[in-house]
């Protein structure tokens, strides 16, 4: 059978005072899932929302909820989104004081856990905990903005986890970048889950662009 990927639109690209109207345009595109970018000021130079957001949303959408909690010392909040419906929620290596103890509340909630790494931090920081993750997210480009251009190297940290997984049961999800033009050579790394932000709302046919992408059909460069 052709392999295929899960595409997991972010709302960050989206129109903030139509969020329903983003989330349906997401249902209707063939995907189940969608990615919740948390950012704090702190950890990125960007702000963008919180649990009450999420709460609001959740009545409103059967979506796998994917929340990327871009957070310093998340441990404070992962209840509180818990609470607010997430289905995952992924930390920052780099943002924990104890990531042992933040992806022990986790979960403890029952959600699934995820750990990313910035386009910087090597995939080293992530193997002591690889046997307990649902998902490992390779940041590919500086997290904060939605619109930027893929890093190319951050692809090989991509092959690397896919390389070292043997048995486990982490998803590999790549954010940042993922359009028609880059999706060839993040398609063959090996991810598991694409999040793509300003490619997906750019898209007319968002059918046609999810159905595409999945199974690594794009324009190459
Ligand atoms: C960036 C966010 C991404 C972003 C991706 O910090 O984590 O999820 O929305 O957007 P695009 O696809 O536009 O790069
Ligand atoms: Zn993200």
């Amino acid at each position: 059978m052709e392999r295929s990927i899960i595409i997991a639109p972010s709302v960050l690209s989206a129109d903030f005072s139509d969020i329903r109207g983003a989330l349906t345009d997401i249902e209707h595109s063939g995907t189940d899932w969608v990615h919740l970018d948390v950012m704090d000021g702190q950890f990125v130079p960007n702000i963008t929302f919180g649990p009450k957001f999420i709460a609001d949303i959740r009545p409103h959408s059967e979506l796998y909820f994917d929340a990327h909690l871009m957070v310093d010392e998340p441990i404070r909040f992962i209840e509180h989104f818990d609470k607010a419906g997430c289905d995952n929620i992924t930390v920052h290596v780099e943002a924990c004081r104890n990531v042992q103890e933040t992806l022990d509340k986790i979960k403890s909630f029952g959600v699934g856990c995820g750990l990313s790494i910035r386009p910087q931090t090597p995939v080293s920081a992530l193997e002591p905990y690889l046997d307990q993750l649902d998902l490992v997210l390779v940041m590919s480009v500086n997290p904060g903005f939605g619109g930027q251009g893929l890093i190319p190297e951050t692809l090989d940290k991509v092959k690397e986890l896919a390389k070292i997984k043997g048995d486990r049961g982490y998803l590999i999800e790549i954010d940042g970048g993922v359009n028609s033009s880059t999706i060839c050579d993040v398609f063959e790394s090996g991810v598991d889950v694409a999040v793509t932000g300003s490619a997906f709302f750019g898209a007319k046919d968002k059918a046609e662009f999810v159905r595409r992408l999945s199974v690594g059909q794009g324009e190459r460069r």
